[in-house]
């Protein structure tokens, strides 16, 4: 997601300005283009030398650099950025940017980009918590400033409070969201609200043991990470495990497969797609001992009942996809699970793979959806197997939204030889004028205007038929992209 992207990375001078070596070390190696540019101040603490080395770039500090590569340096460096990050940011910097003065190159570049603007806090705590920073902070917030942070913890002065620059994966997980919300990703997820569950659940037979199964919570935490950084607001529910928690995401813990089911309930009235990845107990025990059960006798019998299948339980408006842990009759088993539950897509992974599945950084897993086409991916990094399901994901809501918005005929042979109209179904008049207007309506290649007559909903597409090659049976979708004064006109082959 970050590679190919420009990013802005200001350097101020605080005393952690050292840590941001690290973040253009990170980021660079994540393929991203950072121009480094530095504050005077900041270079009392940090050589700029260091970010040259590790970006190939000259960090700028000179705005009246005569030898500079820029045009103007400024203006360039606001122009090619897709987001700029001030980390760490002083009390200063964020003063000078809630008051609008330009008077480094640093504040000129935030002053003109359109770019979002990502500002990590670095200071002591009271100047943090002085009033005057704090309504400077409010006012860049109110203005659409992105902030992360500052942490509280142990400063340079050896106080301790709010005041710890953020952590470098909190401040990269953040750009990487940010890059997401801006639309700049393909497949992107801007405004949409994915819950991701992880991890096992834990049913207790008495008050020390449980009965869980070996689920990392790895595949739903990466699912978690990748759809927030398509721009997604993201609810991950998981079940316990080792696993940091990812940032930029809410996180709801919960145990039980009960408890689970509750937050997936509350959550999907919300959601447009809802992403099972955890493992939840099929069986709990029927009772829970209050006190630790005493070792007696040569066996226990316990006495267990199903719990909620919450994928079958969950209903809405929402996309569906389950997994399937299969270790025989891979895609038949999983198959009858996406019919059964009603989903859109089911990932299934073969449990007895070697490297796979459970614990595993990687996994290898067949994508089944509910046409019944069945996708084999090779073993792969869980964060890739997560950007595979995506882009699945990503199509249905694509093509969702485009029935929602569009109408899709299926054509005829009188369409096509007699040059009959095409008739607009009656629920879909709504996308189309109550008057006579001349409408417009185009391919990528070709356009014709059509007077559009209300009382019939129709017109004729005969010559269009022809010279596109549609036969019988494709289907043509027409939506409207300018009121109801423009419309496109695709072709779907059979
Ligand atoms: C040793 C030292 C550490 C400093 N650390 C910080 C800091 O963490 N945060 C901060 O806001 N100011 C800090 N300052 C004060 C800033 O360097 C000072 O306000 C400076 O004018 C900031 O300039 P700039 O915002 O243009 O980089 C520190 C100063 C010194 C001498």
């Amino acid at each position: 997601m970050l590679e190919g992207k420009t990013i802005v990375l200001g350097v101020t001078g605080s005393i952690a300005a050292y840590k941001a070596v690290d973040i253009a070390n990170q980021l660079s190696r994540a393929g991203v283009n950072v121009d480094v540019v530095m504050t005077k101040e900041a270079t009392k603490f940090v050589a700029p030398l260091s970010f040259r080395a590790l970006t190939g770039r000259a960090a700028v500090i000179d705005m009246f650099d005569a030898s500079s590569e820029f045009n103007i340096t400024h203006i360039s460096l606001a122009g090619a950025a897709n987001v700029v990050v001030i980390a760490p940011a002083t009390a200063n910097i964020i003063a000078k940017l809630a008051a609008g003065i330009a008077d480094d190159v640093l504040s000129c570049t935030v002053l003109a980009t359109t770019a979002p603007v990502v500002i990590a806090p670095a200071m002591d705590v009271n100047m943090y918590e002085n009033p005057v920073t704090q309504e400077n902070v409010s006012k860049l917030k109110e203005r659409g400033f992105i902030f992360v942070g500052p942490r509280f913890g142990k400063l340079a002065s050896g106080k301790e409070g709010l005041g710890r620059l953020a952590n470098t994966e909190e401040i990269i997980g953040v750009i990487s969201q940010v890059l997401g919300r801006s639309g700049y990703v393909p497949g992107s997820f801007a405004d949409r609200h994915a819950v991701v569950t992880a991890g096992s659940t834990q049913e207790f037979i008495d008050p020390v043991r449980i009965i869980s199964n070996r689920s990392s919570g790895k595949m739903g935490y990466a699912l978690a990470e990748a759809v927030r950084d398509r721009g997604a607001k993201v609810t991950l529910i998981t079940g316990p495990t080792l696993l940091t928690k990812p940032v930029g995401v809410e996180v709801i813990d919960v145990c039980t497969a009960e408890e689970m089911f509750q937050a997936v309930k509350n959550a999907v009235p919300r959601a447009d797609v809802l992403i099972m990845a955890a493992a939840v107990a099929d069986y709990r025990p029927k009772s829970t001992a209050k006190e630790k059960i005493k070792k007696k006798g040569t066996g226990l019998t316990l006495e267990l009942e199903r719990t909620t299948d919450i994928l079958s339980e969950v209903k809405g408006d929402f996309i569906k996809v389950g997994f399937a842990a299969e270790s025989e009759n891979l895609v038949g088993n999983a198959t009858q699970k996406l019919q059964q539950k009603g989903l859109d897509l089911i990932v299934a992974n073969d449990i007895t793979a070697k490297d796979s599945g459970f614990g595993a950084d990687s996994n290898q897993v067949t994508i089944i959806d509910r046409e019944g086409k069945v996708d084999s991916l090779p073993l792969l990094p869980k964060r890739e197997v997560a950007e595979k399901i995506l882009d699945k994901v990503a199509a249905i809501l694509s093509k969702r939204q485009n029935d929602m918005n569009s109408v899709e005929i299926a054509v005829t042979r009188s369409h096509i030889k007699d040059n009959s109209n095409v008739h607009i179904p009656k629920e879909r008049w709504d996308l189309f004028p109550d008057f006579y207007t001349k409408i417009e309506l185009r391919t990528d290649e070709n356009i014709i205007q059509r007077i559009f007559n209300p009382k019939y909903h129709e017109f004729a597409l005969g010559e269009w038929f022809k010279a596109y090659q549609v036969k019988e049976g494709d289907i043509v979708r027409i939506t409207p992209i300018e009121g109801k004064e423009k419309y496109r006109v695709e072709f779907l082959k059979k």
